[in-house]
Parts: C-alpha cells; sequence; structure tokens
C-alpha cells in the first residue's frame, strides 16, 4: 500500500476524504471538540490557523479576527461560508511577517514533512511575544504509552473502514503518530526556531497533546 508522502499527495489524500469531521468525533470519543476549546482559550488576538482544514478551529475563535490557511482545495471548500480562508502551504506561508498575535495548527503539525522550517514560517509571521499552539495526537516512549499503542495501530485502521471507509488515512495516521517528535525533541526544535516552550497539556491519557510556545526571537 502506498502511503502519501508528498506534499501533493497529503493534499489530494485530505481533499478527497470523507466525513472528516464525523471521523474525528467518533474515534476521539467526541474529545476533538474539547481539545480544540482549549486551544481556543489559548489564542489571543489576530489569530492564523494553519492547516485550518474545514475550519473547525477558526469557527470557534472571534469573529473577524482569525485567517485559516490549509494546502488542500477540498478541505477548504467543504469549510462553507463566513470564514476568511487562504490556500497555501505552511512551510511558505503567503501571508506578510509579524503580523499575527497567535499562530494555530490543530491535527496538521504531523502532516508537514519539513518541521523546523514550518516553525521558521510560523516565527516569521508572528509578532515578538506572539504565542504558538501546537494540538497533535502523539505516541509517548514510555511503557504506557506503548501500551495504548493497539487503538491507532490496530482498532483505528479495522474499524474506521467498517464504519466511514478511509482504511489507508487510518494507517497514515498512525505512522504520522510514529514520525511525530517525542515532547523534548520538539522542545528543541522550538527553541532553534526561536520559540519558548510555556506549557504543555496532556488529554486522553497522553494521546494527545496541546503545546504552548511564545516567540522569544528571530531563528
Ligand atoms: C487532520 S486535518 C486538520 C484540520 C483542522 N485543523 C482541524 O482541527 O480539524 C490536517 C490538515 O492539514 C492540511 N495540510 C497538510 N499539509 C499541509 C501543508 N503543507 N500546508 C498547509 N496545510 C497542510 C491538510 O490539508 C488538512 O486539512
Amino acid at each position: 500500500m502506498h502511503l502519501p508522502r508528498s506534499k501533493e499527495e497529503i493534499a489530494r489524500m485530505f481533499s478527497g476524504m470523507r466525513f472528516y469531521e464525523v471521523r474525528n468525533f467518533v474515534f476521539s470519543f467526541g474529545q476533538n471538540l474539547v481539545w480544540r476549546r482549549y486551544l481556543i482559550r489559548e489564542a489571543e488576538g489576530r489569530l492564523l490557523d494553519v492547516a485550518t482544514g474545514e475550519g473547525n478551529v477558526l469557527r470557534l475563535y472571534k469573529r473577524g479576527l482569525g485567517v485559516g490557511v490549509d494546502i488542500s482545495l477540498g478541505m477548504l471548500k467543504r469549510a462553507g461560508r463566513g470564514l476568511l480562508l487562504l490556500q497555501g502551504d505552511a512551510e511558505n506561508l503567503p501571508l506578510k511577517s509579524g503580523v499575527f498575535d497567535t499562530v494555530s495548527v490543530a491535527f496538521g503539525f504531523r502532516n508537514l514533512p519539513d518541521k523546523p522550517l514550518a516553525l521558521r514560517e510560523f516565527n516569521r509571521v508572528l509578532r515578538t511575544g506572539g504565542k504558538l499552539l501546537i494540538l497533535d495526537m502523539n505516541l509517548g516512549k514510555d511503557a504506557f504509552s506503548l501500551l495504548q499503542m493497539p487503538y491507532p495501530a490496530v482498532l483505528m485502521p479495522v474499524l474506521a473502514p467498517l464504519l466511514l471507509g478511509g482504511f489507508r488515512d487510518y494507517v497514515y495516521l498512525f505512522r504520522s503518530m510514529l514520525e511525530f517528535p517525542s515532547s523534548e525533541s520538539l522542545k528543541v526544535m522550538l527553541r532553534e526556531a526561536g520559540f519558548e516552550m510555556e506549557r504543555v497539556y496532556r488529554f486522553h491519557i497522553g494521546s494527545t497533546y496541546l503545546y504552548v510556545a511564545r516567540k522569544v526571537g528571530r531563528p
């Protein structure tokens, strides 16, 4: 089975994805809605929501203060009306420097092939002192996290297609979870890109994290 690796393949996979938010709801036991609310509570001022998809983060934020960017036209089309949306690549944002107070990425960071480059882009568009919020699924490297492994590794890819289709999407999801940097590596990556990690929220017995960082300088 060929899993998407290039940006074009990843964009195509998301553009063709059916029942995106329904699947999230079912397989996170409704927690996806709660986690995004934690992210929104941390956001301040002008918000750029990267990998915005169907606009599920933006819709929770103050009207007129948020902009969303995503590489997949299909996802953006499904976002509907009333949101400010742009098609673009997180690693080469089509936006001016220093204009946002917050950059958020919900369940999108793990899709980015060059994460240090994306972090430098987030730094560029943020004002100094601005916030970076990364919400994503991750697998810890401790024994407890290994015990959870059968859920994303076996149960989701097998059960999800029976309900809503998309076996390959779940194998891709599991691979991207395995490749996600550990909290410690992410902290180092953030520092190299000009951020300081402020807080980490750990959700759902350590399957999902919200990282809160602040821009302290340039990379
Ligand atoms: C799992 S969805 C998350 C959508 C949304 N943030 C949410 O909370 O539902 C991941 C999104 O990342 C987008 N994406 C993947 N690679 C990207 C890139 N290089 N630049 C911008 N968006 C990207 C996909 O198109 C997809 O919409």
